[in-house]
């Protein structure tokens, strides 16, 4: 089975207003269904890059294609299809209170009241918020910040999922139930992040970002066991991949529940 191309992007660069260049010579190409992680340093371009998938940054040149769509004609369609989740909270939540800021797209998109009710308590159980309805946006914690954020997006139902940093100042719980969340939700799916452990759990491909340039792309595991590309660009491989390779075992699992099995057979 051939999946159809989802997101394309051809010698994308960018380059912000006071002359730094974020983005040099991107190509990817992304395909229906498929889970991406997108990893790379601070300043290595992750969220400016993610800011291309919805209009909101241009591209001095090189082309941006999302879903077949044209980036000038169909931008409103675009960003109902593509959720997309800010790294900062507060550049997303902007309403008097939850239920609003979460009600926000579905009401945008015209939808009944009643459905509208429904798609934000789907959001909020979602993001495991529910509760929090009346509650104010800017009295929230960074980590309730950040699952509401998610589910201003969700309950838009997007055909594509963009993730800036989603388990940054989540506590471990929240972690656990998001990565659960999204290793059970079947849509495409983009995620910048640090949390590497989150990426082997949750992602099939990733696109190493450095200077602006991806310079390593492949399946989740080649990618993230190999120690010496991921040191080498400031990041550090899942802790399971260190362990192993450091007790000299051949093909290291990446997850810890594969990590603990291994290691029980080892000691029997
Ligand atoms: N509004 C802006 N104006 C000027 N330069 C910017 C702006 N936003 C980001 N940059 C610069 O663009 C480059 C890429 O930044 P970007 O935020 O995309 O990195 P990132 O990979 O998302 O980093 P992090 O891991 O810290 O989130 C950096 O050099 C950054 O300083
Ligand atoms: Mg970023």
């Amino acid at each position: 089975m051939t999946s159809k191309k989802i997101v394309e992007i051809k010698d994308l660069n960018y380059t912000y207003p006071d002359g730094t260049e974020a983005l040099r010579g991107i190509n990817l190409e992304i395909f229906e269904g498929e889970s991406v992680g997108l990893i790379g340093p601070n300043g290595s371009g992750k969220s400016t890059l993610l800011l291309h998938l919805n209009g909101i940054l241009r591209g001095n040149n090189g082309l941006v294609r999302v879903m077949d769509m044209d980036m000038d004609k169909d931008i409103k369609e675009i960003r109902s299809k593509i959720g997309l989740v800010f790294q900062d909270p507060d550049d997303q939540l902007f309403s008097p209170s939850v239920f609003d800021d979460v009600a926000f797209g579905p009401i945008n998109m015209g939808f009944s009241r009643d459905e509208v009710e429904r798609r934000v308590e789907m959001a909020l159980s979602q993001v495991d918020m529910h509760g929090y309805e009346e509650r104010s946006p800017h009295h929230l914690s960074f980590g309730e910040k950040k699952r509401i954020s998610i589910a201003t997006v969700l309950s838009m139902n997007p055909e594509i999922l963009v993730l800036d940093e989603p388990t940054s100042n989540v506590d471990p719980r929240a972690r656990k139930e998001l990565i659960e969340f999204l290793k059970s939700f079947g849509i495409t799916k983009i995620i910048a992040t640090h949390d590497m452990d989150m990426v082997a759990e949750v992602c099939d491909k990733v696109f190493l970002l450095y200077n602006g340039k991806i310079i390593a792309k492949g399946y989740v595991k080649e990618i993230l066991s190999d120690i010496d590309l991921l040191e080498s660009h400031g990041l550090e491989p899942p802790t399971m991949v260190r362990l192993f390779k450091e007790i000299n075992q051949k093909n290291v699992p990446l997850r810890l529940e594969e990590g603990i099995e291994r290691l029980k057979k080892i000691m029997e």
